[in-house]
């Protein structure tokens, strides 16, 4: 219904009935808006995002940008596991249900050792899964640092070696302006985990600051991309993420982009 039909719908419905009209088609549109920003996307909608199928293991992503899993890895991946099983057995003060799931983890394991980062940035540490498999990978690399924000200053209990840790935990009012001022002076990031404020703001706040820190050939990965459709938008709204990837993991989804050419070698 547009305003300029008003007249037509008045002598055709009545006031009562075209106001009514009107009114509820502005609700509808409001309520849509709204329901982009704070709702949660559907299986669907990130199935479609991927070009119409999830990636299920970690060789499926690294295949996704063309890169091949090297065999050597699996062990690898097979032990670390192990590591982190006797870490939280040992540790673990945060829910579980905070970690990234086992194939995220063997994912970030992957990519840093097949990309050989130089700078890995993540927000969001908790009990620190995600910061120890990463720290593992840098450590076998024998190069690189990982660079961890939390608001929470209770956080990393996992992590055992930290020669190659920089955790800064960001002030609780304003984390996003400290987080902007901390990446202006650490330099091109190879690697961005988000796994921090899962809000839809919080989102797309952090995609598109690691984002723009990102050197050529770095990868993002965005942890529970279902929460919002934070990753969703940030893809829509960057022409430089061609072709993303959607890891189906145990239950949560995680996007994966990349300001790689497709066809790069790994560097392992
Ligand atoms: C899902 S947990 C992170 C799990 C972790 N990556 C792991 O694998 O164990 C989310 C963490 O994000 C932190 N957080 C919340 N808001 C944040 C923000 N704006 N910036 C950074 N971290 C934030 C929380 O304190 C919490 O520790």
């Amino acid at each position: 219904m547009r305003l300029s039909e008003a007249p037509r719908w008045i002598r055709q419905l009545g006031w009562r009935t075209t106001i009514e009209g009107y009114v509820g088609q502005a609700a509808r549109r409001a309520t849509g808006r709204l329901n982009d920003r704070v709702g949660a996307p559907a299986l669907d909608e990130l199935r479609e995002l991927a070009g119409g199928r999830f990636d299920l293991s970690t060789e499926a992503v690294l295949a996704h940008f063309g890169i091949t899993m090297p065999a050597a890895l699996a062990r690898e991946l097979a032990e670390v596991a192990r590591q982190l099983e006797r870490r939280f057995q040992q540790t673990n003060r945060h829910p579980a249900e905070w970690r990234v799931e086992a194939e995220t983890g063997s994912l970030l394991y992957a990519l840093v050792r097949t990309q050989q980062p130089e700078v890995v940035v993540e927000t969001g540490v908790a009990a620190g899964t995600s910061a120890f498999v990463i720290l593992e990978a840098l450590a076998r690399n024998d190069r690189g640092r990982l660079h961890s924000f939390d608001v929470d200053t209770e956080v990393g209990e996992l992590v055992t070696d930290r020669s190659r840790w920089s955790l800064t935990i960001l002030p609780q009012s304003k984390p996003q302006a400290a987080l902007r001022a901390a990446l202006g002076t650490i330099g091109g990031i190879d690697l961005f985990l988000h796994d921090g404020d899962h809000e839809y703001p919080g989102q797309l706040f952090d995609l598109r600051l690691g984002w723009r820190h990102l050197g050529a050939g770095g990868f993002l990965v965005c942890d529970d991309a279902d929460d919002s459709r934070a990753f969703q938008h940030f893809c829509a709204e960057t022409p430089a993420v061609e072709s993303p990837s959607v890891l189906f993991d145990h239950i949560k989804l995680v996007g994966v982009a990349s300001k790689h050419v497709t066809g790069t070698s790994n560097c392992w």
